[in-house]
């Protein structure tokens, strides 16, 4: 177990459901890995992230796009809770470059395909699911990978995947990401951004 004073400080960006932050948060806390989710950050005031946020009682700022493109706003903000890493958790708007650039190699995103496939402008959530489906894929996945100034394309970390059946919906395939997420996001950000 690290001690305290090595704890690195996580924010999540995140712009949905959520469930990837709520496994990120539990993880760490459960684990001891020298991480702690200390920020999450949120677009849509709407969003099911921000009520699980507040229930583990993590901080949680909704913020217009118009303050997450402000610099001095959003670092600010980051700089206030001390913020080593920042996680993308269904975060549907585009990172800031000054965050790029405060941040190198420190910000983190998962994708549900495997990339380079159905990645890019508008490949999202469900979308990404019903592509795969309509294309008759044999199987899927996950990425985990660095974010650069161009949408998916920064340098893979990490991909799992899993077998598609041609019986499978798009939802049953939004199910098996969903449980190659709970299994490996959180460990992989512990193992190699912590
Ligand atoms: C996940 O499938 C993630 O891979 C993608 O968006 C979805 C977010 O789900 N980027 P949730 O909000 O974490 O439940």
């Amino acid at each position: 177990m690290k001690t305290k004073c090595t704890m690195k400080k996580i924010a999540i960006f995140a712009s949905g459901a959520g469930s990837n932050a709520e496994n990120i948060i539990r993880y760490m806390r459960e684990n001891q890995c020298g991480g702690e989710v200390a920020l999450v950050v949120c677009n849509r005031p709407d969003a099911g992230v921000v009520e699980r946020a507040r229930r583990l009682d993590v901080p949680v700022h909704v913020m217009t796009r118009a303050e997450i493109n402000d610099a001095c706003t959003m670092l600010g903000l980051l700089d206030e809770y001390s913020i080593d890493v920042v996680v993308l958790a269904g975060f549907l708007l585009m990172v800031p470059t000054f965050i790029l650039d405060r941040y190198k190699d420190k910000v983190v995103n998962i994708h549900p395909s495997l990339l380079p496939k159905y990645g890019g402008k508008g490949m999202y959530g469900r979308h990404v699911h019903e592509a795969v489906v309509a294309a008759g894929e044999t199987v899927s996945g996950i990425t985990i990978h660095l974010v650069s100034e161009v949408c998916d394309e920064g340098r893979i970390v990490f991909q799992a995947s899993v077998p598609v059946s041609s019986a499978d919906t798009a939802a049953d395939v939004e199910r098996k990401i969903h449980a190659l997420e709970r299994e490996h996001f959180a460990r992989v950000i512990s193992e190699e951004f912590l």
